[in-house]
């Protein structure tokens, strides 16, 4: 099989930039995107490439490049599936929200309706490929959909979990520690694996090409989800353990990280992890345990989760008592409210939890994120369901201006880690402030002794 043309299903967070880094690397091949959701094709299309939808550092520039040249977004789903050898599937698999599962397995119906689209219009053989985070096991019920529903051509399944990380989505799909590539052992399946390799061998070295059963491949993706969310669960659980006994999580971190088995990097004590997979891709892996009577194993797993939340009540709490057991009618400014900064997706980001505990103490919450819209900030305090929609527009207010966010305010919340914060005019937000003028630093980013000098009242993480 030639390939020339390969289509991607799914414009989102891992689709669009993953394509447009693909499109960029090899210019020979045809790239195209499709979305069911129109609005969303149209601002990748936008020429304005500024307004692309996803806000990725260097996105934009690879965009410019190969957007018209040979990648394109699109909302014709069927004539993309049609035309290519090789199908990305890259859909969300949100946490069911309802049913067998709830709160826990991942809902797959996405990437059914997907496969029965495939098999519906696929009329030559295909490779399609699993790209979502998802659970163990859907690679074989894609395979079960197309070989019972399809035109009777043969389709080969492969596994190609996306490692990238948000923020730095560009560099990570430029220089990958690692692609693992999935498939089954058949001849078949090996030449489907090679089709796929030779597609990432235009720029990612033979070596970091990793090629296992499509198993061993969706299980990898978990395993790394979890094995970084718990390094965060583990020295978010020392900060609590350090601010009990005066150490301080930092220098604790950057001795531990010293340690060349133990390594420097995800040991920042934080006011919790967010983001759409380590949360979902945990509660999957707890769900597989479960589901096989590992309790054992499904109990240590549930742990981090349950840290994790602990971490985010714990600084919403710290607040509350901090300003005299009351945040009735006081206004606090959140800095920031995607799930990490150089990012402007919110999907599980801390900020909601600790907004929604802080609303239910009826405090007045002002948000200012330099990449987030207000429209978004409410949607996600609303999909809650905590309370009315009106209740969230009287408890919240957005701004574009973070002085204007933090004047007046009794209390100041960074919750996630922008580089623009650190740069501020203290002094300036100290002086328009209420006294004492507190900052609860949920990223340990500022200078604290700094912030003492200036007057704060400065709250970090773990010291
Ligand atoms: C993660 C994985 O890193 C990536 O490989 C996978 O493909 C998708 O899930 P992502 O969710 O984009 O990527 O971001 P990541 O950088 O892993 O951060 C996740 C959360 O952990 C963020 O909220 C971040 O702020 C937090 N974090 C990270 C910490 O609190 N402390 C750290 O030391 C590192
Ligand atoms: P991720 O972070 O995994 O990329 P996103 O939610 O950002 O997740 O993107 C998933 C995209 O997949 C959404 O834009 C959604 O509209 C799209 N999508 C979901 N199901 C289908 C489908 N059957 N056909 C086309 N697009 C789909």
């Amino acid at each position: 099989m030639k390939i020339t043309k390969i289509c991607c299903i799914g414009a989102g967070y891992v689709g669009g930039p993953t394509m447009a880094v693909i499109a960029q690397k090899c210019p020979t091949l045809q790239v195209t995107v499709v979305d069911m959701n129109a609005d969303r094709i149209a601002a990748w299309n936008d020429t304005d490439v500024a307004n692309i939808p996803i806000y990725e550092p260097g996105l934009d520039v690879i965009i410019a490049e190969a957007r018209g040249r040979n990648l394109f977004f699109s909302t014709e789903v069927e004539k993309a599936i049609d035309e290519a050898q090789i199908i990305f599937i890259s859909v969300n698999t949100p946490t069911k929200t309802y049913g067998k599962g709830k709160g826990m397995a991942a809902d797959l119906k996405y990437i059914e309706l997907c496969a029965r689209q495939i098999a519906r219009v696929a009329k030559d053989n295909k490779i399609v490929v699993e790209k979502s985070t998802l659970p163990v096991r859907t690679a074989e019920a894609i395979k079960s959909i197309l070989d019972h529903t399809g035109n009777g051509v043969q389709f080969q399944i492969l596994s190609n979990p996306e490692f990238l990380a948000e923020g730095t989505a560009v560099q990570d799909l430029l220089h990958p520690d690692r692609i693992l590539i999935g498939g089954d052992s058949s001849e078949e399946g090996q030449k489907a694996i090679q089709a796929l390799v030779d597609v990432y061998a235009n720029w990612v070295p033979a070596n970091k090409i990793l090629t296992t059963n499509v198993w061993s491949s969706e299980l990898s993706k978990l395993t790394a989800n979890a094995f970084l969310a718990q390094r965060i669960s583990s020295i978010n659980a020392m900060s609590e353990l350090c601010e009990k006994t005066g150490a301080d999580v930092k220098e604790v971190a950057k001795a531990i990280g010293m340690d060349s088995r133990i390594g420097a990097k995800f040991l920042k004590a934080s006011v919790g992890f967010g983001g759409s997979c380590f949360q979902k891709d945990i509660l999957n892996l707890v769900y597989i345990a479960k589901s096989y009577g590992l309790n054992e194993v499904a109990d240590y797993w549930e742990q981090v989760i349950i840290m994790n939340d602990h971490q985010k009540r714990r600084f919403s709490n710290s607040i509350v008592q901090t300003l005299y057991n009351t945040v009735a009618g006081k206004k606090i400014t959140f800095l920031g409210w995607a799930f990490k900064k150089d990012t402007n997706d919110t999907r599980e980001s801390a900020a909601i939890y600790v907004a929604d505990h802080l609303l239910n103490e009826q405090a007045k919450i002002a948000v200012f994120d330099p990449k987030v819209s207000a429209k978004k900030v409410l949607a996600d305090l609303d999909y809650l369901e905590t309370r009315t929609c009106e209740e969230n527009i009287a408890g919240v207010t957005s701004y574009d201006d973070p002085y204007l966010a933090c004047r007046d305010s009794h209390a100041i919340a960074v919750l996630t880690e922008w580089d623009e914060f650190v740069a501020y005019d203290w002094q300036k937000i100290y002086d328009s402030m209420q006294k004492p003028a507190f900052v609860f630093d949920g990223r340990n980013v500022l200078n604290a002794s700094k912030m003492k000098t200036i007057g704060f009242v400065y709250h970090a993480i773990g010291s």
